[in-house]
């Protein structure tokens, strides 16, 4: 049995949970959870906001833990690697987007908290296809933050061939803000960052900003007109988009890995003058989540974290939910107290 802490209702708390996960298949590999980050998007799901829950609800996607079972046909992982899981679990691995190495946008891609049971728990398995080894020089305790928040804020880099000539802004500097700027800073960039915390200024600047801009205010928005090729948006809530939009450089563009549950409201015009764009992606491939902890490790960024034990888990989703987390909480699941 694996023992697990599960939502039993939109919305609801944590609660001791155990299930039976059956026999291992082939392809699978079984992961003793030894720390679990908690994205926003765990927060999304326990309160349902994309209509995609079914509880129990075991979440966790950001999980840190050492091999415990390996399946007969993995030949890439062993007892006791010490590996992350993300925000899949496994890929169909034959579609002409897996194999064109695109696994995170295969059609198929099985969330690891949407109809199965994730890491908030002792053991969690996975396709051995979507768990990834930690390198040498990445730090486990904090490492979890990488394989959700870190790959979706690294991986628009790698997907728009992004230069250190090029100026880049961050909005929201939360879990996945944080870890864009200590990233852009280390790829060489010029980097902004949108905040809507004053208090999270001094801190922006000390992780690789340049500046800081009031991510809500619309005059100081409008007077960095034609700053930016390209602005990542992590935030959860609407925002001034237009504003936003006016801040780009021509062929500028605002790629959005945040998700507001509100429709984004664009004029064609002013796409069209600069030749701008909107896009969107979803957290990243394997492999490029095997690069970016190597770039991690190489530069040695780590997340910043609170450590939570495993007993404060639902004040651990509390922080997170406050807003007031710096910059992402982990729950140490072996720790008692
Ligand atoms: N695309 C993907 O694959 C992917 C992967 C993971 C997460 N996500 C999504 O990304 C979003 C962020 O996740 P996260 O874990 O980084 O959340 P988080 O730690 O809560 O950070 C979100 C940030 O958004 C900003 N924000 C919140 N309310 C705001 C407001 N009223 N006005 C302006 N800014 C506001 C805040 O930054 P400041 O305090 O600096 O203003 C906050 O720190 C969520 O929607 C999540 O579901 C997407
Ligand atoms: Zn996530
Ligand atoms: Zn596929």
């Amino acid at each position: 049995m694996i023992n697990a802490f599960a939502i039993m209702e939109k919305g609801g708390k944590l609660q001791e949970f155990q299930y039976d996960p059956g026999p291992l298949r082939n392809t699978e590999v079984e992961i003793g959870v030894e720390y679990c980050g908690i994205c926003h998007s765990d927060i999304s799901m326990i309160d349902n906001d994309w209509g995609r829950s079914q509880y129990p609800l075991v979440p966790g996607h950001e999980v840190i833990g050492r091999i415990t079972l390996v399946g007969a046909s993995v030949t890439t992982l062993v007892a006791g690697d010490m590996v992350g899981l993300g925000w899949h679990s496994d890929y169909c691995m034959i579609c002409s987007t897996c194999m064109s190495g695109d696994h995170n946008l295969c059609s198929s891609a099985r969330p690891t908290i949407v109809e199965r049971h994730g890491g908030f728990a002792d053991k969690v398995r996975a396709s051995a296809a979507s768990v990834v080894k930690l390198p040498d020089g990445i730090d486990g305790s904090s490492a979890g933050p990488l394989f959700c928040a870190g790959i979706t804020v690294f991986n628009p880099l790698i997907q728009f061939d992004i230069q250190s000539t090029h100026k880049v802004a961050v909005i929201g500097i939360g879990g996945l803000g944080h870890l864009a700027l200590k990233f852009l800073n280390a790829w060489g960039c010029e980097v902004t960052a949108f905040t809507s915390n004053k208090s999270k200024k001094q801190e922006a600047l000390d992780m690789g900003a340049s500046q800081t801009i009031d991510s809500n205010n619309p005059d100081e928005i409008m007077s960095h007109a034609n700053a930016f090729d390209l602005i990542i948006s992590t935030a959860d809530v609407k925002l001034d988009w237009s504003g936003y939009l006016s801040t780009l450089r021509p062929k500028g563009r605002l790629h959005f890995v945040g998700i507001p549950l509100q429709p984004v409201e664009i004029g064609v015009i002013s796409l069209l003058r600069g030749q701008k764009s909107v896009s969107a992606s979803p957290v990243g491939s394997p492999a490029t989540i095997a690069k970016m902890l190597d770039f991690a490790a190489f530069d040695r960024i780590k997340p910043i974290v609170e450590e939570y034990p495993v007993s404060q888990i639902n004040d651990a989703v509390e922080r997170l939910r406050s807003g007031a987390a710096r910059y992402r909480v982990v729950i140490s699941m072996n720790k008692a107290s």
